[in-house]
């Protein structure tokens, strides 16, 4: 623009080419504005001039400009940068041929990454499991669990402090990654399995106690033969089996969770599925009842353990008929007490529908003969390796502990024994290889297996296994034939507890 405007100065001091009179006529300035206007649409920019023709036929003129000087510097300036700007445009040009080449290298990357990935999905790693917030999950709930297990832990506690310095690091490590690179995941991954097994580790150390002295002889057998560690860790080539000589001593608790809905539920009972065509494949149940301590509204199922400890993946559901935290579940069906009522009721676990419900004949409800200390549970369900049991009492046997095989398709009852152990006088039972066990409280801290009834000999008689606890009350347990673990409810906690059976050699059957 202002290149044309030096063009227009010169334009002006030309000598006129015509007659002047034809220019202008005195006093009027608007013909030569109008000129001036057709010639170049710029004008109309500096149509603020004055002009007058000499004697002589000189055109002078002269023009107010918005800037009086030619800013010849500034075009000097503009040359400059625009030279500059074409030295820079062909460096970013070369760039841009340069990026052009590291594409195709990045190209050559991401496929890697692609087949890394894929070989990441094959090795069970999903896409979603790379999640940053999942692994802080992970790892404050280890941390959690690694607190509640020092907790548990009076006096040694060595590995868990280091289980804890290193999960520590992992939380910083974690933070550090973020920052990072996201395909670092993995490896933390990895150490986070790595850390897991070892905190399992640590748990069974807890629990897998070796007896110091010959235990005294099981229910319903008479041969006593010495155990060992060995066998403790040969335990799973009998999975499932009944050659032992019965329950003889258990371990200590190992408390697995709270409860998913917290501490105010301390009423429930929870366990773990058992298929007898699948026994490792049984998901885990938790059934906190309402605060009354007798309706069981909701229950949740987990897939793995690792899910109920982290409380994830859960399928909840509601039922609006359960009584008592004497629930058993059974090759996915779930066995409660229909509330109010002595009917057993069979859940589907697949759909929550009400497969069956059937009276339990001449069973005493209403918490009649509920186990001490514990109400509404006049009715308990129990599974061990033969399927399907129900503990309850009638007025023909007085209150004392009735025992019923159950066809678990039609909940029909296909044996009973009757016991002479008073039921409202134990605080629990549970059924192992067909045997029943009942406990009693000694005090706040400690329970005792002291009682036991054979149903395939019809013996009965006393134990004294002593079987510590975290909280005051035992309000429930089941017994899990895969994991031959006992799973119990004490006040709200989820603890698990592992049975010691006596060894003896094997015999025909
Ligand atoms: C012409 O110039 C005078 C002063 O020099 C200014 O006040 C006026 O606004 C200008 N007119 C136009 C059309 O630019
Ligand atoms: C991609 O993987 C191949 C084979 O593993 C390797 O030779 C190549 O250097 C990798 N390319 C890049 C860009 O990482
Ligand atoms: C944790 O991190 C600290 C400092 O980075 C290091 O000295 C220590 O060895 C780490 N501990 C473990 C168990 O990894
Ligand atoms: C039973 O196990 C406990 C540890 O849980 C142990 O202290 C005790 O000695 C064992 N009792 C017998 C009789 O083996
Ligand atoms: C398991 O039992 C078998 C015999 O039944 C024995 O040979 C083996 O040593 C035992 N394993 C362990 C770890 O003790
Ligand atoms: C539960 O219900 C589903 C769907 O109706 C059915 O396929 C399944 O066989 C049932 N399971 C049992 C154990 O009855
Ligand atoms: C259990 O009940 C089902 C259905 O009524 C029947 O088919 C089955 O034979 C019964 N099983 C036993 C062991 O009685």
């Amino acid at each position: 623009m202002r290149c044309s405007l030096a063009f227009l100065l010169a334009l002006c001091f030309l000598p006129a080419p015509g007659p002047a009179q034809d220019l202008t006529a005195p006093g009027s300035e608007a013909p030569l504005a109008t000129s001036w206007a057709e010639g170049d649409a710029v004008s109309q920019t500096f149509s603020n001039f004055t002009g007058s023709v000499s004697d002589r036929g000189i055109c002078q003129c002269s023009v107010s400009l918005p800037d009086s000087t030619f800013p010849a510097d500034r075009v000097e300036h503009l040359e400059f940068t625009a030279r500059i700007l074409a030295q820079k445009f062909e460096k970013e040009l070369s760039k841009v041929k340069e990026y052009v080449h590291l594409i195709s290298v990045y190209e050559q990357k991401l496929v890697n990454l692609t087949i890394r990935v894929e070989v990441m999905e094959k090795d069970g790693i999903s896409y979603t499991e790379l999640d940053f917030e999942l692994i802080k999950l992970e790892v404050k709930e280890m941390h959690k669990l690694v607190i509640r297990l020092k907790e548990s832990f009076v006096g040694s506690a060595d590995i868990v402090d280091q289980l804890e310095v290193e999960i520590r690091n992992m939380t910083l490590l974690v933070e550090k990654l973020e920052t990072l690179d996201k395909n670092n995941v993995l490896t933390i991954r990895r150490e986070i399995l790595a850390l897991k097994a070892k905190l399992k580790e640590c748990e069974m150390a807890k629990t897998e106690l070796v007896p110091a002295t010959p235990p005294p002889p099981a229910p319903g057998k008479h041969a006593i033969s010495f155990y060992n560690l060995k066998y403790l860790f040969n335990v799973s080539c009998f999975i499932g089996s009944c050659s032992h000589g019965g329950v003889v001593n258990i371990s200590n608790p190992s408390v697995v969770k709270l409860n998913w809905r917290g501490f105010s539920f301390i009423y429930g009972a929870w366990g773990r599925d058992y298929l007898p065509e699948q026994p490792e494949k049984g998901r885990y149940w938790v059934a906190p009842l309402n605060t009354d301590g007798k309706l069981l509204e909701y229950y949740r199922l987990y897939n793995t353990l690792d899910d109920l400890l982290l409380y994830a993946s859960a399928q909840q559901y509601r039922i609006a008929y359960g009584q008592g935290s004497g629930t058993a579940v059974y090759n996915n069906n779930m066995y409660v007490n229909w509330y109010n009522t002595g009917n057993i009721a069979k859940v589907n676990l697949t759909t929550n529908a009400v497969a069956v419900s059937r009276p339990l004949p001449n069973a005493v409800y209403s918490n009649r003969f509920s186990y001490a200390n514990v109400d509404w549970q006049d009715i308990d369900i129990a599974v061990d390796e033969h399927g399907l049991w129900v503990i309850y009492a009638t007025e023909a046997s007085t209150g004392n502990i009735v025992i019923s095989k159950l066809n678990d398709t039609s909940l029909e009852v296909l044996n009973t024994w009757v016991t002479r152990q008073y039921k409202p006088s134990v605080s629990s039972t549970f059924m192992v290889c067909g045997v029943l066990y009942a406990t009693r409280t000694l005090n706040t801290r400690a329970e005792e297996i002291f009682y036991y009834y054979d149903t395939n000999t019809g013996r009965e008689g006393n134990l004294a296994i002593k079987m510590r606890k975290m909280q005051e009350r035992i309000q429930s347990i089941n017994y899990h034939p895969f994991d031959q673990k006992l799973y119990v409810y004490n006040d709200g906690y989820l603890v698990n507890y592992n049975l010691i059976f006596l060894q003896e050699p094997q015999e025909p059957v």
